[in-house]
């Protein structure tokens, strides 16, 4: 069976990440007999160089063909002043709502070589392996009214709105609900229901919908407190559920938990399964032309999309122990670098992770 794969690499690091997702996808798919196409976009400031807007035609549509789209990253201070609906962000956030990618699923996970990349201490941190999921087209990201206008007293002022329906909020937990029951059975709903009404609704239909799972344990935690119990005492956790801006926040705390945002992979998935697969990190416009991105956020976002999209666990099983062995080499990117390690870049990250694939197969033979 064929698959058609959507590359966007976007902007900055973007551009050298998604050579290194495209190498391993190559060796994946010869060896478990995928017949893979992959095709290319523009998204993002690329695209605004290109054609003007963040987000062309071209691109949602290739985007709505393709079985699965493997994205970059978006942005940076070469498009920081254009108008705000031509920011590369905007891309990002309009494709998302296109494929209507409600769901996002961010994975933290703590390897056991990068214990001591993490800034708290290794006992806290040891064996952390949380799911952060994340609603992704709705809450105050997609509200409106929304905008910037000016006062009769000519003083300008900012709103957005905090919206989510009860459908809404009912399908991201279920998805979370699904996810603990194939995980260690346990979700914690974040909100701020002691404040925001938008969110004792959510309360009230995350709890209604733990009825029809009485095999998993639901805890409601306020965000302020969850953001604390993450750097206080993060292993607490199995399955997060959140709204967009919330989930946006503690991904990238949850992420540092693991010794970097370099390392965690992120699906954006639509009730029929498809999906885009993009790092939870930004573009890195400082280090970006460098060399010194870390691909392998990139990598395991493949991992991901060959889960949950192309229906080959075995490939993202086998890229993840990749991802294992390479650390055991202590081949390290600058993000995570550590004494007594070697110091890689991406390409040499990238070239590592498709080695220890070929390594595998010759291991078996
Ligand atoms: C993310 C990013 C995006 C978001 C930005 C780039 C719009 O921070 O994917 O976490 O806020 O969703
Ligand atoms: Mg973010």
């Amino acid at each position: 069976m064929s698959h058609n794969v959507l590359l966007l690499p976007g902007d900055y690091i973007g551009q050298e990440i998604i050579p290194e997702a495209e190498k391993v996808l190559a060796v994946v798919a010869t060896r478990f007999g995928l017949d893979i196409r992959t095709e290319r976009g523009l998204i993002g400031g690329a695209a605004v160089d290109a054609e003007g807007f963040p987000l062309p035609a071209s691109t949602l549509e290739k985007a709505r063909a393709a079985d699965a789209v493997l994205l970059g990253a978006v942005g940076g201070p070469a498009y920081d002043n254009l108008d705000r609906d031509l920011r590369p962000e905007k891309g990002l956030l309009r494709i998302r709502s296109e494929l209507g990618l409600f769901g996002n699923l961010r994975p933290a996970i703590m390897y056991p070589q990068l214990v001591d990349a993490s800034s708290l201490k290794p006992e806290l941190v040891s064996g952390l392996d949380i799911l952060i999921v994340r609603e992704l087209t709705g809450g105050i990201y997609f509200g409106q009214p929304r905008g910037i206008r000016e006062r009769e007293d000519g003083e300008r002022e900012g709103f957005n709105t905090y919206i989510y329906s009860e459908s809404e909020i009912r399908r991201i937990a279920r998805l979370a609900f699904e996810m603990a029951r194939k995980r260690n059975g346990r979700v914690c709903s974040v909100d701020k229901a002691n404040v925001l009404e938008a969110t004792v609704l959510w309360r009230e239909v995350v709890t209604e919908l733990a009825q029809d799972y009485p095999d998993v344990e639901l805890e409601h935690m306020y965000v302020d407190n969850a953001a604390m119990q993450l750097v206080r005492a993060p292993k607490q956790f199995d399955v997060m559920v959140t709204g967009n801006m919330f989930g946006d926040i503690l991904s990238d705390a949850a992420a540092m938990l693991t010794g970097s945002i370099g390392m965690l992979p992120s699906a954006s998935l639509n009730e029929k399964g498809e999906g885009i697969y993009e790092p939870c990190h930004g573009s890195a416009p400082d280090i970006a032309g460098q060399d010194k991105a870390n691909p392998l956020a990139m990598i395991l976002s493949v991992a991901m999309m060959l889960r949950y999209s192309l229906d080959c666990a075995a490939g993202a099983d086998a890229i993840e122990a990749a991802v294992g062995t390479v650390l055991d080499q202590g081949l390290r990117t600058p993000d995570i670098a550590s004494d007594g390690c070697q110091p890689v870049g991406t390409v040499a990250m990238g070239d590592a992770v498709v080695a220890a694939l070929n390594a595998q197969v010759n291991d078996n033979e």
